[in-house]
């Protein structure tokens, strides 16, 4: 009698199960929130990187990483393309034939300017960050990712078979913008989010899908604690998010409770 009264395990579906995941910025803030949660909730291969390793801002990660055999920590600058191709290396190395399922593009600055003290510098260095880094990475890793594709070409578009997710915002909704001002933020999260459309329109026929994600306004460095959304909550609902994307979502942009943002 007791044991009908035992609700029935939930495993997750197999084929939703991407191989190997990475995302960038891992460090701190929601990027560390992903790796924990993934770590905690999938059996995927993580590749965790980080502007640079072996000091206080990487503690945790590399912490985090010496006790998880799953979980590879890797040191990339988003912002020099130029060592982008030895990583795709060291990623090729880790995934082998399995290829990498999902690029999260999630590193990003907020360089708060207004048009009175904007510089050139300060755009410079939000779009090389913010815009030509996700796109130069996705280049360097559309290899590994077609590879993905094509070992999961039994399974439906989604994460178990590849993905790019770009971290965008709704700052960069030109549609949403009514406050005007934070000149960098905005145009770097703008242009990432034309980048994504293009994506989607090259890649679906390799089987990759490509979506720009806008995490809410969420508490970190740089959300800052008055922010509505927990890391927790965020991070919860964008991996959820993540799960679901499937052939309708190609080109799309998302909430991290799933609902469509405004481009
Ligand atoms: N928090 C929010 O409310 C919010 C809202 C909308 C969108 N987003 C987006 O979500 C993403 C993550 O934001 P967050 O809130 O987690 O920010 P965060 O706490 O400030 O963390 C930013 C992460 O990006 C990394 N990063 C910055 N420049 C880098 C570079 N050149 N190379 C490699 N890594 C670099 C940082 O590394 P270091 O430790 O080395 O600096 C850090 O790991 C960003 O793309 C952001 O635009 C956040």
């Amino acid at each position: 009698m007791g044991s009908l009264l035992v609700k029935p395990h939930k495993t997750p579906t197999p084929t939703k199960i991407p191989y190997a995941v990475m995302i960038t910025g891992a460090n701190r803030g929601l990027g560390l929130q992903v790796v924990k949660d993934l770590l905690a909730s999938n059996s995927c291969h993580l590749i965790a990187t980080c502007r640079s390793l072996g000091g206080e801002g990487s503690r945790e990660l590399e912490e985090l990483a010496a006790k998880e055999s799953r979980l590879t920590v890797l040191e990339l600058d988003v912002s020099n393309p130029a060592t982008f191709s030895k990583v795709a290396e060291a990623v090729d190395g880790i995934v082998k034939e399995n290829g990498l399922n999902a690029l999260v593009n999630n590193a990003g600055i907020h360089i708060r300017k207004g048009l009175e003290d904007v510089t050139v510098d300060d755009m410079a260095q939000t779009f090389a960050t913010n815009t030509i880094g996700p796109l130069m990475l996705t280049q360097s890793f559309l290899p590994l990712l077609k590879r993905a594709a094509s070992h999961a070409s039994d399974k439906p578009l989604g994460w178990q078979r590849a993905v790019v997710i770009n971290m965008s915002t709704i700052l960069g909704s030109i549609s949403s913008n009514d406050k005007g001002g934070l000149y960098p933020y905005r145009s770097s999260k703008a242009a990432l989010n034309a980048i994504t459309k293009s994506l989607s329109v090259d890649l679906v026929k390799d089987g990759i899908i490509t979506c720009s994600v806008h995490p809410g306004w969420v508490q970190t460095d740089m959300g800052g604690s008055n922010a509505p959304v927990t890391i927790e909550e965020s991070v919860q609902g964008m991996l959820k998010l993540f799960a679901k994307l499937d052939h309708n979502s190609n080109g799309g942009f998302f909430q991290y409770d799933g609902s469509v943002m405004n481009w």
